[in-house]
């Protein structure tokens, strides 16, 4: 006696009947690179269909992705040159962005990257000192939630920044703003194009000392542990395809919504392989149900366009 499981298998109707996950629209948050000037749009080079627009050009940008069902993007202000009182400014690029997206989308989630590394000389995530570092994270959330960020989401990995963000917002009446803390960030090799889009490689040395060494788990489960006690009311996981062992085990751990971060290399790596002739596009679903599978709530990706894109393909008769 033997149990037959390939008659679920047979062919598409069949697959699609018995497929446990699936992927909404609303699982989705694209990152988007928003640099100074107007009608600037500037390829990644790193990174195939990805650009970095000034704030005009992004808007644009978006209009047809939110007819497909964009709900939320992810804002990485890289200025032109360093200088880390741009990061707070009320005339830095992402408070001048967020006003003008909020008016042309009231409905789409903004959610603003909370570092300083893009602007910082060094492009260090911090100025030497932690406690420091976070009073200065809490002065550039603040003007972010000022400006008009639907929620805000530090991703330096210094300890106490959510604590110090939460006081802060909830000092200035933004009470209703969420942290969303990158709590569980590894100091990954994986954020190679990034570094490049944002312009935020470390000029010396490297992020060991303050995000996740790789080979700990219950660490990144101490981590999360201690944002939500600070304050933080959503988690990020990044990146996500070589941490879904976090993923899951965060996802029977903890309660809050879990965003897993796609980063930039895990974006590359699929597009290299598609390019050299080596797997098909269905590799960029793989990816992101994967995702979803080991308990993701929700998925920030460069491949948000191609999801709105294709998810009825994949996911219907
Ligand atoms: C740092 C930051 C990084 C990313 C977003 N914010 C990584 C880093 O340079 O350490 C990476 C995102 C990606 O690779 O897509 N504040």
């Amino acid at each position: 006696m033997f149990q037959r499981f390939r008659d679920r298998r047979t062919d598409r109707p069949t697959r699609l009947r018995y497929q446990e996950t699936f992927l909404k629209r609303e699982d989705f948050i694209l990152p988007i690179f928003i640099v100074e000037g107007r009608r600037v749009s500037q390829p990644v080079s790193s990174m195939p269909g990805i650009f970095r627009f000034s704030a005009d050009r992004a808007i644009e940008y978006l209009k047809s992705l939110i007819d497909s069902g964009l709900h939320s993007v992810m804002l990485f202000g890289v200025p032109g040159e360093k200088g880390l009182e741009q990061a707070w400014a009320e005339n830095g690029i992402v408070q001048q962005a967020l006003p003008r997206f909020k008016d042309t989308y009231p409905g789409l989630e903004v959610i603003t990257d909370v570092c300083i590394c893009s602007y910082s000389e060094d492009g260090q995530c911090h100025i030497g000192d932690n406690d420091r570092t976070c009073k200065v994270l809490a002065k550039i959330a603040g003007s972010h939630a000022t400006a008009g960020a639907d929620a805000v989401a530090p991703s330096d990995m210094m300890d106490g920044r959510v604590f110090f963000i939460r006081r802060e917002l909830d000092r200035i009446g933004k009470t209703g703003v969420p942290v969303i803390s990158y709590a569980a960030k590894y100091a990954s090799n994986f954020y190679g194009p990034f570094r490049d889009a944002a312009d935020s490689s470390p000029k010396h040395g490297d992020r060991k000392s303050y995000q996740i060494n790789p080979p700990n788990s219950a660490e990144a489960l101490e981590e999360i542990r201690a944002d939500i006690h600070e304050g933080a009311s959503q988690i990020i996981i990044k990146p996500a395809l070589p941490y879904l062992d976090i993923v899951c085990r965060a996802r029977t751990e903890f309660d809050v919504p879990l965003i897993a971060y796609n980063v930039s290399g895990e974006y590359a790596m699929v597009h290299a392989l598609m390019e050299k002739g080596l797997a098909k596009e269905d590799i960029i679903y793989e990816t992101l149900i994967s995702i979803k599978r080991a308990g993701a709530s929700r998925i920030i990706s460069y491949h948000t366009p191609w999801a709105l894109e294709k998810l009825d393909v994949y996911q219907s008769l």
